[in-house]
């Protein structure tokens, strides 16, 4: 056996270095660059903090105007990829088409794949960042029968988004400009979150050179899990499932019970022992959206605000730590915007991409790269010999 630490889920091991995002769970505090997370979300575009992911700067106005053009010319996919989609089962989960879908990528841009040259990978990371809301879209427009709807250009990044998901052939389309702002500031909020499960996968993927299409899907299969990303689809469930205010105790007395493995789904982070900055903020969206959409008693709405209120002063959740994280709220305004459940963790994928991508491009950029490998502590049996199979 080997003389390494044993450290179980990583809580106590740095894997990289980096410069993108800096997490203060006791505090919470998330800064992007340096660039407190309000403030990026309240004052800033989806395509801005990209950019300042990407690059570690924010664009000057020039700058900004050449990353959304080249961005936005990549938006349409393949046309031959439509055959991608209509491979799946129409109830296949959104989640397994993006699965699919994205590590296609690889097979129909093989002028970006090549890691070693630094304008492919450039290239590579604009056409992931422009096509996953296309696909998204058509992951969604597939699950419910709907015609594919091509992307519009002269919109901005969260309106065309809305658009390709909301828009039917048949009639005008009216964008909101109230929701797509939330979208966008969804989408800011999901951006990146330094070394999670999902982007932790998509760097070990990327370590070994795989390229980043590949690495981006193996990104998206791990933000799938519950513990994860599908904690947003999960809390929603979740609140359905309550259903009524009245209803709360019975399940806070479950989420208490050391013999019943069910969670308050939304509840509790591995870094935040605080409140989630990002949770504050989708709070307030939520119910800008909901005001805007003129929902005022909404049943999942009241059962989320007592939930919150009870976890917030309540011994078990206050010595645990345990406030609500990002995925509380999320789900709400999602439903609310007019996505199913299942489109949930699909939102997260598409914002989260441009995150993904600026680790992996920290990681190959780096000239101490190495291929990750970690080591273990072998448990099983000793050397001991062969017994052919009747013997045995
Ligand atoms: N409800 C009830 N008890 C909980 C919860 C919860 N949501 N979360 C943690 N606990 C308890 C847990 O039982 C444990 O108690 P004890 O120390 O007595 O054994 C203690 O709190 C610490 O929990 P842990 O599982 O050791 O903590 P972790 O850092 O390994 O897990 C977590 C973090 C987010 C996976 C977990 O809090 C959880 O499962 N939450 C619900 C799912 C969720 O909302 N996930 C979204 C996370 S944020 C967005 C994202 O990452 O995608």
């Amino acid at each position: 056996t080997g003389m390494f630490t044993l450290d179980p889920g990583f809580t106590s091991t740095a894997s990289c270095e980096s410069q993108i995002t800096y997490i203060d769970g006791d505090e919470g505090v998330l800064l992007h660059r340096g660039y407190p997370i309000d403030q990026l979300a309240e004052q800033g575009d989806f395509l801005e903090v990209c950019y300042l992911l990407l690059y570690g700067e924010l664009p000057t106005k020039a700058q900004k105007k050449d990353f959304d053009y080249r961005v936005t010319h990549h938006t349409m996919v393949h046309e031959q990829m439509q055959r991608f989609f209509t491979g799946f089962r129409r109830d296949a989960h959104p989640m397994a088409i993006m699965c699919g879908v994205v590590g296609a990528l690889s097979a129909f841009y093989h002028d970006s794949t090549d890691i070693a040259d630094e304008h492919q990978r450039m290239v590579a990371s604009l056409r992931l960042i422009a096509k996953m809301p296309t696909i998204a879209a058509m992951a969604y427009k597939y699950h419910v029968g709907q015609p594919f709807i091509y992307p519009q250009n002269d919109l901005d990044y969260s309106a065309n988004f809305l658009r390709m998901c909301f828009a039917v052939p048949c009639e005008e389309y009216k964008g909101n400009p109230v929701l797509a702002k939330a979208m966008d500031k969804i989408f800011i909020l999901h951006a990146d979150h330094e070394q999670n499960a999902s982007t932790s996968t998509v760097r070990l993927a990327g370590s070994s050179g795989a390229n980043p299409f590949a690495c981006i899907a193996a990104g998206i299969a791990c933000l799938w899990g519950p513990a994860h990303g599908g904690a947003n689809e999960a809390a929603l469930n979740m609140l359905a499932e309550i259903g009524h205010v009245d209803r709360i105790p019975e399940f806070i007395a479950r989420a208490k019970d050391k013999n019943d493995p069910f969670r308050l789904m939304g509840f509790g982070h591995r870094v935040y022992k605080n409140y989630d900055p990002r949770a504050k903020i989708m709070q307030k969206t939520c119910h800008e959206v909901l005001n805007e959409l003129g929902i005022k008693d909404d049943p999942l709405l009241d059962v989320a605000m007592e939930l919150e209120k009870i976890a917030l002063t309540d011994p078990y959740f206050i010595e645990k730590k345990l406030y609500p994280n990002i995925d509380f709220y999320s789900g709400i305004t999602l439903k609310a915007l007019g996505f199913p459940t299942t489109m949930f963790t699909v939102l997260f994928a598409l914002a989260r991409t441009v995150g993904w991508i600026a680790q992996w491009k920290e990681m190959i950029e780096d000239p101490g790269q190495r291929i990750g490998r970690p080591r273990q502590l072998y448990t099983g049996s000793a050397q001991r010999d062969y017994t052919p199979v009747d013997k045995r």
